[in-house]
């Protein structure tokens, strides 16, 4: 832990970070992630049924920086993220797996319309950081 203290943070989570303000700089960022969300699937739109949209777009905004301090500091540990997979599990929200890849494919999607420097670099950042939080929700699923 010692060493991960001192270690900077690996590139991958600077270039996330720096995409990440780019997009949320951009006022319709998250309105368009959850428009192409939204029309990705029934099951989605049936999921958001009586959603304030507006309180869940400050959450999601939120839980992608939080993603990024579990990445760094190992998802296993982190209290707020295991909250969140509770909240998805089959015990309250009853989220699928298999939605999640919808839900990070559309995530994509977003990014590649609001940062204007995406690209692959980009994209691996972004799958780099997330895919151990995605992995943690699904496995407590
Ligand atoms: C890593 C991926 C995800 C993250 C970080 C995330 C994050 C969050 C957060 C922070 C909340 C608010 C929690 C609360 O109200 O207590 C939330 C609520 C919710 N999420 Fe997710 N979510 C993810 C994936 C998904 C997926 C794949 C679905 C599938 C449809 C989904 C559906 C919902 C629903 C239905 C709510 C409740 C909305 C409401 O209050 O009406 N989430 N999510």
């Amino acid at each position: 832990m010692a060493e991960k203290l001192a270690a900077r943070p690996e590139p991958a989570v600077v270039a996330y970070n720096a995409s990440l303000d780019r997009c949320t700089r951009q006022p319709g960022f998250l309105d368009r992630f959850y428009e192409l969300f939204l029309a990705s699937s029934e099951e989605v739109r049936e999921k958001f049924r009586e959603t304030n949209f507006e309180r869940q777009k400050e959450a999601l905004r939120m839980s992608l920086y939080m993603m990024m301090t579990a990445h760094e500091w190992s998802v296993e540990c982190d209290a707020h993220l295991e909250e969140i997979a509770e909240r998805h599990s089959r015990r309250q929200l009853n989220i699928p797996p298999h939605l999640y890849d919808l839900w990070l494919h559309c995530l994509l999607r977003a990014v590649g319309e609001c940062d204007p420097a995406y690209g692959e670099d980009v994209e691996a950042a972004w799958i780099r950081v997330l895919q151990p939080s995605i992995d943690l929700l699904k496995s407590r699923y």
